[in-house]
């Protein structure tokens, strides 16, 4: 099925960008539809712009609620027809208003091997804890804080020297390449969900 993507962004949008690269060059069956960012100054809503891609900019302040402001991007991406929801570097938790109305389509990336640092500044935490491996998740979203079920990781190696941007770096590289790799299995329906755990199937369904 090709996937109908809603970005939600707060930052610099690198890993929009690699979905929006995945899907020009046919890596991912899909398209990205919207990306709403809960901030006018993130540079991901230029990478949409420049891809052709709409932008909507919602700012988390002006609703009373996390409720209020998930029902509000809801009805953003169901007027886009959006069918899969990516948490791209969105500095917001979502709540079971958003979940419930895209149930098991909601990804994030997350920028450690979770269940390890979870929760913001993750290399950060990764560098203090004295972690010689680090790395990446992507996971569906559930309504916990990156709790949710595994799809894909990627491990990186953490050096004596690195500082929190250079092990950024590298991880990112990694988020760049497992993102749109899991986003593509999505799309294939190669992804068997069985309670937490994520099968990957090595061939399309028939
Ligand atoms: C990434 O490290 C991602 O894992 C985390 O936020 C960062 C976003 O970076 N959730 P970018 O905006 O995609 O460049």
């Amino acid at each position: 099925m090709s996937l109908r993507i809603a970005a939600l962004v707060s930052g610099s949008g690198s890993n929009l960008q690699a979905i929006l690269d995945a899907c020009a060059q046919g890596r991912i069956d899909g398209e990205v539809v919207l990306v709403l960012s809960n901030r006018t100054d993130a540079f991901a809503l230029e990478r949409a712009r420049r891809a052709g891609v709409p932008t909507e900019v919602l700012d988390h302040k002006n609703f009373a609620s996390r409720e209020a402001f998930d029902s509000e991007i809801v009805d953003r991406l169901r007027t886009v027809r959006a069918d899969t929801v990516v948490l791209a570097g969105f500095m917001r938790i979502v709540t079971p208003v958003l979940l419930s109305a895209f149930t098991d389509r909601v990804i994030n990336v997350h920028p450690s091997l979770l269940p390890s640092f979870a929760g913001t500044h993750a290399q950060a935490q990764a560098l203090a804890y004295g972690a010689k491996i680090a790395g990446c998740t992507v996971h569906f979203v559930d309504e916990g804080v990156d709790s949710g079920p595994i799809i894909a990781q990627a491990a990186v190696d953490v050096f004596d020297t690195d500082t929190e941007e250079s092990l950024r770096d590298r991880i990112l590289r990694e988020e760049h390449r497992i993102l749109p790799l899991a986003l593509s299995w999505l799309a294939e329906g190669r992804l068997l969900r069985e309670g937490r755990l994520v099968r990957v199937s090595k061939s399309k369904p028939k």
